[in-house]
């Protein structure tokens, strides 16, 4: 799909035939991110993994914001019929949220994959300063090892070509990209007020090994949304998508497919 947004043309990738899913990647991350789950996900549904602004496909400038990168989302949404499902990876999981809460009427189910609802404490905010001295030194390469042992259970560490793809997509991400992604990860709003006010399908998923968003921390905010289901990914850590596409794309297919109606039923 070819979008309109702010006097450029973005090629947004899509795959599949059914209800409009799309998924937003994460930090340091891209839509590639998604590859392997938006591959099974499309035997059932018409899956769209965009790259958020200043990475990838799309040229246009990041802002340093959720709330930026939320109208991103929005304005792809705009293009497709409705029911539309949402899956947010972590921090496409905070544009997610953001997202929600404007209340979208074409958006119809929600799945928050390896995100929180909280916002940055104050180490957490230190720790995002440090990393952007460290981008603004270093580029990519400056934090690319210190993410990957975070990313990965320590398992999936020992899986040489997928640490290959993963090192290969942080290494391409530009310096003010993921200083845009920092600054909007340490700003952030605590959402965890607006998770009872949720009244769309929503599915929490999360990686066994989870240490950026430990799958304690999914299974209460699933507790928080009403009727929502959580669905721990057994084996992976915090990059489950990456790490566990079958596992996932089988527990998002599962949501959107009841939550968004099949195309035979
Ligand atoms: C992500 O995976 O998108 C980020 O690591 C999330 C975060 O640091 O809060």
């Amino acid at each position: 799909m070819l979008l309109d947004w702010k006097g450029q043309s973005i090629q947004v990738r899509e795959l599949g035939e059914g209800p409009a899913v799309v998924l937003v990647h994460g930090y340091p991350l891209d839509g590639a991110m998604w590859s392997g789950v938006a591959r099974a996900l499309s035997r059932s549904h018409r899956v769209f993994k965009p790259d958020l602004p200043g990475r990838g496909e799309n040229p246009s400038a990041a802002d340093g914001t959720i709330d930026g990168y939320a109208d991103f989302i929005e304005a792809v949404m705009a293009q497709l019929p409705a029911p539309v499902g949402l899956a947010g990876f972590s921090m496409g999981g905070y544009v997610a949220l953001a997202l929600a809460k404007r209340d979208p009427a074409a958006l119809r189910a929600l799945a928050l994959v390896d995100s929180r609802a909280g916002s940055d404490d104050d180490a957490g905010r230190k720790a995002r300063d440090a990393a952007i001295d460290s981008v603004r030194a270093g580029g990519a390469a400056a934090i690319m090892d210190t993410m990957i042992e975070k990313l990965l259970a320590p398992a999936s560490l020992g899986n040489a070509s997928l640490v290959e793809r993963l090192r290969r997509m942080i290494l391409r991400q530009k310096t003010e990209t993921l200083e845009s992604d920092l600054t909007a990860m340490r700003d952030r709003p605590d959402s965890t007020e607006f998770l009872p006010r949720l009244k769309i399908p929503t599915i929490v998923l999360a990686g066994e090994h989870d240490i950026i968003a430990p799958p304690a921390e999914g299974r209460s905010m699933a507790e928080a949304i009403p009727g929502a289901r959580f669905v721990p990914i057994a084996g992976a850590g915090h990059l489950s998508p990456m790490e566990r596409p079958g596992a996932v794309a089988a527990a998002l297919q599962d949501f959107f497919s009841s939550a968004l109606g099949s195309p035979s039923g």
